[in-house]
């Protein structure tokens, strides 16, 4: 392993024991973000570019449109890359260093970038939204209050609304990590969906990904439809 890599991976570590030890296991984002002093280099799942499979699946959707959601918008390339193809995207985060970052990398933007939790989301966002992009986000959330994440993202989709998660994929093989982010299963992903229609769920591995991001891992990509 890279040996950048392995430190950024030990780091993350140490900061997620110590944030679950003060009961309040996501504060790690806001002090990661804060501490990278606007050096994306310092972010490790940065990529400054939408994600490539996000991309693809839209590309190949042009029936969806509307009012996109994009969950934990970190640096906001997905975002921006949403709002441009025409959608009108709100982003939020649970970091406000992320959002003030966002906000300073793209000053004329029009997307609606806030700072929130997934885990209670604003009320008036309830049944609001065409589509949810999650990627990378129920994978960095603890096991224990996941399910309540998950359970959110279902209950801000609009009727016939899509939530797209792509993430890392746990398999039999996969050796468990205590720290974030943790592979998740599909049959864990479809019981907390189980109110959707599946629409797809495909495995990849990602050779060229970012850096930080671990390449040969499995991965998966997959969306849901309000029914
Ligand atoms: C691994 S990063 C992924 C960022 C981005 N989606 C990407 O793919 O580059 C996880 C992001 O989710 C945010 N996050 C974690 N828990 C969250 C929550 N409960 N609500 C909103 N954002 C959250 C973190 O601050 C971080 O920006």
């Amino acid at each position: 392993m890279d040996e950048n890599l392995e430190d950024i991976r030990i780091k993350i570590q140490r900061m997620a024991e110590l944030a679950e030890v003060n009961g309040e296991p996501l504060a790690w984002f806001e002090e990661l973000y804060e501490n990278a002093n606007r050096e994306s280099e310092d972010v490790p799942w940065a990529r400054m570019e939408p994600h490539p499979q996000m991309v693809e699946w839209i590309a190949n959707r042009p029936e969806i449109n509307g009012k996109a959601l994009v969950v934990g918008c970190g640096l906001g390339d997905d975002a921006e890359w949403l709002e441009e193809i025409g959608f009108d995207v709100t982003a939020f985060d649970i970091s406000k260093s992320s959002i003030d970052w966002c906000q300073e990398r793209f000053p004329d933007s029009t997307v609606n970038y806030c700072v929130a939790d997934l885990l209670s989301p604003p009320e008036d966002w309830q049944n609001k939204f065409d589509l949810i992009v999650e990627i990378h986000i129920l994978q960095v959330i603890p096991e224990n209050i996941r399910d309540e994440a998950a359970k959110n993202l279902s209950l801000l989709l609009n009727n016939n609304g899509h939530v797209l998660c792509i993430g890392r994929l746990y398999e039999m093989n996969v050796v468990e990590q205590p720290a974030p982010p943790w592979p998740l299963g599909r049959v864990w992903l479809e019981s907390k969906f189980q109110n959707l229609h599946l629409v797809n769920f495909t495995r990849f591995k990602a050779e060229n990904n970012s850096v930080g991001d671990f390449p040969s891992l499995p991965r998966f990509i997959a969306s849901w439809q309000k029914k």
